[in-house]
């Protein structure tokens, strides 16, 4: 390890990473694959988005603007709580930057100093412990486990909680799982007085039941969320939070420094998202529930029901037959096999150990193709 960046050495990379670069060699080599293993919309961007992009640099919107976003979009997006959650919000209370990854490690630097503690799922996308180490906090972690259908254990919770507990951070509609948390576990993580960070990204990839956003049980909260998924705007980077304005001042002096603003034409084409976007968009989510009944389907035809019902995002976490492998192995093993590309589930934490993750933002012919392959591996 090289010793002038070690205090770095336990940051990992995504193992969804490494089993992408094998699938890249791969295909050098002429190999047919498939992946599943991308957590990004296979759709373009909308073309009304796109045009409002492409419009908004031809019309030289390409200057820094206020640290928090333009006015048209944060108010968009306190259009869009209201709409959706009917819970209000401020413009002061929304901070944009490029991407919502940067606003996950500015709102646990924000909530949680060095050497305090953050409890999270394990089970959880795979950054979420990396950037509160990199920020100095330490993650906490109350397993998920299927027998439960991957739901919060309240009195897990509290367990984990010590004087140092500063925040809890939770995802619903999660990445891996692609379950819900339940709103009375919601209203109980609520009762217990400590911020709740909320990484709202897939709010609006849910299949069944009602959608919710943190702030429809205390404003005790910061709510991350971006147009990467729903919107399909991955490339364009494109996120905000929602947070008391008091906390807001601060984590504006922070974001100032570290970013200075999103890009002026991305904020236009995301306004644009926003007001104008939801039914090519409602469409898109429409397509990924279509394929979320047809992998289920298919998985349990051919025996690998998963053993519970995911209602959002776009993955499904399988439990593999043969728990005595590791996931990575296995993972790596089904790609040089059957050219099908699947992330490892220790990439979302140890309680991922023995299961790997699809991704269904693919169409329905790879996913049955897909399907094809792995009833031959595991027969
Ligand atoms: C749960 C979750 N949060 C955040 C992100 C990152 O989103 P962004 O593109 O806004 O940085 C992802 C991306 O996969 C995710 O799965």
């Amino acid at each position: 390890m090289n010793p002038i960046t070690s205090h770095l050495g336990h940051i990992s990379s995504f193992l969804a990473m490494e089993v992408f670069a094998r699938a890249e060699e791969l295909e050098k080599q002429g190999r047919d694959i498939i992946h599943l293993e991308f957590g990004e919309p296979d759709f373009p961007t909308p073309k009304v988005i796109a045009d409002k992009g492409v419009q908004s640099i031809r019309d030289s919107r390409t200057r820094y603007t206020h640290t928090q976003g333009i006015e048209e979009f944060r108010a968009a997006v306190v259009n869009k709580y209201k709409a959706m959650y009917g819970v209000d919000i401020k413009p002061s209370q929304v901070l944009t930057s490029s991407g919502s990854s940067v606003l996950l490690y500015l709102a646990m630097r924000l909530l949680v100093p060095p050497g305090d503690e953050i409890i999270m799922t394990d089970l959880c996308y795979a950054c979420y412990d990396n950037l509160a180490m990199i920020g100095g906090a330490k993650p906490v972690r109350v397993s998920l486990r299927l027998e439960n259908g991957f739901q919060l254990d309240i009195d897990e919770v509290k367990r984990a909680i010590t004087p140092k507990t500063r925040a809890i951070l939770v995802n619903s509609p999660m990445n891996p799982t692609g379950t819900v948390l339940s709103q009375e576990c919601m209203e109980e993580l609520a009762k217990l007085g400590i911020p709740i960070i909320s990484d709202e990204i897939y709010g609006d990839l849910i299949y069944e039941g009602e959608p919710y956003s943190v702030f429809s049980f205390t404003d005790n909260a910061i709510a991350l969320n971006g147009l990467s998924k729903y919107y399909a705007m991955t490339g364009w980077r494109l996120g905000y939070m929602i947070l008391k304005e008091e906390w807001a001042t601060v984590a504006a002096k922070v974001h100032q420094n570290m970013m200075i603003s999103a890009a002026h034409f991305v904020q236009d084409a995301g306004t644009v998202a926003i007001r104008e976007g939801e039914s090519d968009c409602r469409k898109m989510a429409e397509e990924f529930d279509s394929r979320r009944k047809f992998l289920l389907r298919r998985l349990d035809e051919i025996g690998l029901n998963p053993g519970y019902n995911p209602v959002g995002a776009f993955y499904v976490f399988l439990k593999y037959p043969d728990q005595s492998k590791k996931s990575l192995d296995v993972a790596m093993d089904i790609l040089d096999k059957t050219g099908v590309a699947l992330t490892p589930g220790i990439d979302f934490g140890p309680a991922g150990e023995g299961f790997i993750r699809f991704s269904y933002a693919n169409s329905k012919e790879n996913i049955d193709e897909a399907v094809k392959r792995l009833q031959q591996y595991f027969s």
